[in-house]
């Protein structure tokens, strides 16, 4: 297989994309250090939003992230020279006050960085697709749950691939919510883009109802199952119980950190909780083991790249929705190497 049609974590297509860097949260008033793509990058609070730069002093080449930051400048920790909230240098100590300074003393900014539903998210480069969407992060009867970042050795692209398969439910999960029908329902895809959705129905034992138990519902009750991938990693799951009513959404966002290793950002927006933290607790530990069970097959992998080919796996249509992602990554892959 040519090597062009494997989606690696350092693809240089990657470049042209929003990837989230961090949790908002964890960049405060210290530079913080980031890898992406196996670039290293300092995430900065400066003049009130979050910069992000190469984290290279361009004096010595010393990480910036040693350096300490004022809320309005950043300092490096080697020379002590200053760069403001646009990357350009104001002051060089040893040169005292007043001095000229060399025009190339400037930092290499990416070329955006936004906050985004409690994310930080970077694109090196002009990206090939905006920043998904999570609509119920912003409305005020979902309740938001963070697990904590997980960093693992991975691929972006095949833990992608796991967030919206079916089919490995019963097999990989059956210590926590597989225990059910094993064939995978009808999926209708629909592409925009480098965008899709993924939508299908089916039965499911419905436990957590109440009215289950008082005799009011059956315990099998219908689901409605959407998903929505934007490229490269950002993935959205929506759970709609449309028998006993509320809404479940999981945001499953990557960050492929190097070669071997990726961070994952997975967060629950419940409507369905009535405001209850403690319940929500309970759902973000359950989905850290369910996410556990899904990283002792993804870690094992010893080819850590999703095949964009589809000749060189073997798909049938319970696999419509995987299928859809090769193909929309693949057109990823194409328009950011295509020439502008
Ligand atoms: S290396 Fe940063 S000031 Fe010298
Ligand atoms: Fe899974």
């Amino acid at each position: 297989m040519a090597v062009g049609s494997l989606l690696t974590n350092t693809h240089p297509a990657l470049r042209h994309a929003w990837h989230p860097v961090a949790r908002a949260a964890e960049v405060a008033d210290r530079p913080r250090r980031v890898v992406l793509l196996g670039e290293p990058w300092v995430l900065v609070r400066a003049g009130g939003r979050v910069r992000a730069f190469a984290d290279r002093c361009p004096h010595r080449f010393a990480p910036l992230s040693l350096g300490a930051c004022d809320g309005t400048t950043l300092r490096c920790a080697y020379h002590g020279w200053r760069f403001d909230g646009e990357g350009r240098c104001v002051e060089i100590p040893a040169l005292g006050p007043g001095a000229a300074l060399p025009p190339r003393a400037q930092l290499a900014a990416a070329h955006d960085v936004t906050e985004r539903h409690g994310m930080v998210f970077l694109a090196p480069e002009e990206p090939s697709a905006p920043l998904g969407a999570v609509p119920e992060a912003d409305d005020p009867a979902f309740l938001a749950g963070d697990l904590p970042v997980v960093t693992a050795r991975a691929s972006a692209g095949l833990l992608a691939d796991n967030f919206l398969d079916m089919a490995h439910f019963p097999f990989v999960h059956a210590a926590t919510f597989g225990a059910e029908e094993p064939v995978v329902p009808p999926i209708a895809v629909a592409r925009d883009g480098l965008s899709f959705t993924a939508v299908s129905e089916h039965e499911f034992a419905n436990r957590e109802d109440p009215a289950v138990a008082a005799g009011v519902r059956p315990l099998l009750q219908r689901r409605r199952v959407t998903y929505r991938v934007d490229a490269p990693f950002h993935l959205v799951l929506r759970l709609d119980f449309l028998d006993a009513g509320g809404t479940n959404v999981i945001g499953f966002f990557l960050q492929p950190e190097t070669e071997v290793s990726c961070r994952i950002y997975c967060t629950l927006w419940r409507d369905d909780l009535e405001g209850d933290a403690g319940r929500m607790q309970e759902a973000v530990a359950f989905e850290q083991v369910v996410l556990d069970e899904d990283l002792a097959v993804q870690q094992a992998y010893d080819t850590l790249a999703l095949p964009l080919d589809p000749t060189a796996e073997v798909h049938t249509k319970a696999d419509r929705a995987t299928l859809e992602l090769r193909r929309m990554l693949a057109s990823f892959a194409a328009a950011a190497s295509a020439p502008t």
